[in-house]
């Protein structure tokens, strides 16, 4: 409540009774609400495969459910990623970020889910490349034999609309010459290159691009699997012992130094932020999320002293950017400023322009 913060209970009550009708109907066979900083995040396990219209509707409708709800409530920003209201099957395209990844369940399927809040959809660039990349991220690709033969990544170009697979450790520079370029190109899928496991999935939805202007930040989720074979639980927490740089934070508009959060911290507050994540681990069992009785078991892996480091660094990175104001590299460089007062500010200095 109060701003763009956090999201009020009424509303994950919600999500939850919504997803728990879905569950009774047999749609889907496990779920969690949970949020990241503003963002309502829905978790679904079913055996429906990816862009099913019925699981798409499920969530759907319970975030316009939520929206309705708020609004009542008047509180801030109400309804603010619903950019359009016919559906037609997807969440595609209408606002609600989303990963969906279709597996074959190991005989035990590891897997950690991670929301950010205040992030662009490219805030999951640098993680993932040290996570299947880099080896001196992950000791897995020097030291087990399984992962030798490395990882291929869906690399998403958001302004041309188009996608290309990029092989490491042999195309690494050239996936880093794409992904490093955060503004326009995403790591939208992993697979383990050796059998064309898929590994991992982000959410790529730019609001921007579909609203043709600022609405908020797009607030990324992951989907990792982990272990035998693949990077550790472990691994794939590695690259959030430090904090990293990500677009977005106040207005979508500065660069903002990335905090693991646990679910207790994960509200944005000093300048709408820092930027925040949560990361949550499960096991999947039978189609579902492994269970206690109707409760699914989750670990909640930021909240842990082991990120204290990387907590801290945020806090004193987001000094020192705020230090700066509106001077960039505190600023998103103009080109990418989606809330910009730019063009107003040359339009009421035109006529005072004089040749230099
Ligand atoms: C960023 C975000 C907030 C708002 C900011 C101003 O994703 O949602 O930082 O941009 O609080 O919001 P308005 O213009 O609605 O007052
Ligand atoms: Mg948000």
């Amino acid at each position: 409540m109060a701003g763009h913060h956090i999201v009020a209970k009424p509303l994950l009550e919600i999500g939850e009774k919504n997803l728990k009708k879905a569950k009774e109907k047999g749609l889907i066979n496990s779920y969690y609400v949970f949020h990241a900083g503003d963002d309502l995040e829905l978790l679904m396990v079913h055996e429906k495969g990816e862009d099913n219209p019925e699981i798409h509707k499920t969530a759907w409708n319970a975030f316009l459910e939520a929206t309705e709800r708020a609004k009542s409530l008047k509180l801030y920003g109400a309804g603010q990623d619903i950019l359009k209201q016919a559906f037609s099957g997807n969440v595609r395209g209408m606002g609600p970020g989303y990963a969906e990844m279709e597996i074959e369940e190991r005989v035990s399927e590891p897997i950690v889910i991670f929301a950010a809040d205040k992030a662009s959809s490219s805030a999951f660039n640098f993680p993932m490349f040290r996570i299947f990349a880099d080896p001196s991220n992950t000791a897995g690709l020097v030291i087990d034999p399984t992962m030798g033969g490395g990882f291929k990544f869906e690399v998403l170009d958001t302004k041309e609309n188009k996608k290309v697979v990029v092989k490491c450790p042999e195309e690494m520079y050239e996936l880093i010459a794409l992904i490093g370029t955060t503004q326009r190109y995403t790591v939208s899928r992993v697979w383990r290159a050796s059998d064309d496991m898929v590994c991992a999935t982000t959410s790529t939805t730019k609001l921007s691009l579909i609203a043709g202007k600022y609405v908020g930040k797009d607030d990324p989720v992951a989907i990792v699997r982990a272990q035998h074979g693949l990077p550790a639980v472990g691994e794939a927490l590695a690259p959030f012992m430090h904090s990293y740089f990500v677009e977005g934070w106040m207005r979508g508009s500065h660069w903002g130094p990335l905090m693991p959060v646990g679910l207790k911290d994960s509200r944005t507050t000093v300048f709408d932020g820092p930027p925040r994540m949560v990361a949550l681990g499960l096991q999947i069992c039978d189609g579902g999320i492994a269970s206690d009785g109707d409760e699914p078991m989750i670990s909640d892996l930021f909240c842990d002293p082991a990120f204290d480091m990387a907590r801290r660094e945020a806090q004193e990175n987001a000094a020192a950017l705020r230090y700066m104001g509106e001077f960039e590299p505190a600023r998103l460089p103009a080109e990418t400023l989606e809330y910009t007062t730019l063009p107003l500010v040359l339009e009421k200095l035109k006529s005072r322009f004089k040749k230099a």
